[in-house]
């Protein structure tokens, strides 16, 4: 029979409980059990409330730098990336929360536009663009020479986006329905893509 070292058999021993507790996964890995997204973490979103709960994670597996993406993909459930639980879309009937007046001090959307040192004559994708909260101001940066691709998935967003254009008399923005697995994008065509409150969904 082969020897086998101390150090071995502790290790066995240690698999064969983590089997028994069902947590070999976990060990072999190297993962942790993080905290739940924190309350701040939640709050961080622009969402109204009833959206902000549904978005809450249910789940405690999140990640710990230096993992593989192989064993992060495969503890996530249907529905979760990364530990964290894929919002659902912020509905159209929703558009004022987009565009309420604590928003200016909250986010502060000037200075991030302006931290983006956006060149005249670009070509800038708002992905998820919802009714132009950002597309509009985005397209005068770029000046009449460039364009604000706006995509979205919902037709009523991109149609309060085009009037809002129109209102502001804006001409250089082009509205683009996309779905969830396809941006509709044109390749090799686009100087920065902007993405503000869209990547939880
Ligand atoms: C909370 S709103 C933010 C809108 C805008 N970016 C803003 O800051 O005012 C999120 C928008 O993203 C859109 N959206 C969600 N998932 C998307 C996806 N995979 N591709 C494009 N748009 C998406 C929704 O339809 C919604 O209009």
């Amino acid at each position: 029979m082969p020897r086998i070292s101390l150090a071995t058999r502790s290790s066995l021993v240690a698999l064969t409980l983590a089997a028994f507790l069902g947590i070999s996964d976990w060990l072999i890995a190297g993962q942790s059990a993080a905290p739940a997204r924190s309350k701040a973490d939640d709050q961080s979103t622009s969402q109204p409330k009833a959206q902000q709960d549904s978005t809450k994670t249910k789940s405690k597996a999140k990640g710990k730098a230096g993992r593989s993406s192989k064993a992060r993909t495969r503890r996530d459930p249907p529905g979760f990336y990364m530990g964290r639980e894929i919002a659902p879309v912020m509905s159209w009937e929703g558009v004022d929360w987009l565009f309420r007046q604590t928003r200016i001090e909250q986010e502060e959307p000037e200075a991030m536009l302006n931290a983006l040192k956006i060149p005249r004559g670009a070509t800038v994708a708002d992905v998820g663009a919802g009714a132009g909260y950002h597309s509009i101001p985005l397209a005068r940066r770029v000046g009449p020479k460039g364009t604000v691709l706006a995509t979205d998935l919902q037709p009523e967003m991109l149609r309060m986006l085009q009037a809002n254009a129109r209102t502001a008399g804006v001409t250089n923005i082009k509205p683009i329905r996309c779905t969830q697995t396809d941006p509709r994008l044109p390749e090799g065509m686009v100087d920065l893509v902007l993405m503000v409150d869209v990547y939880h969904e």
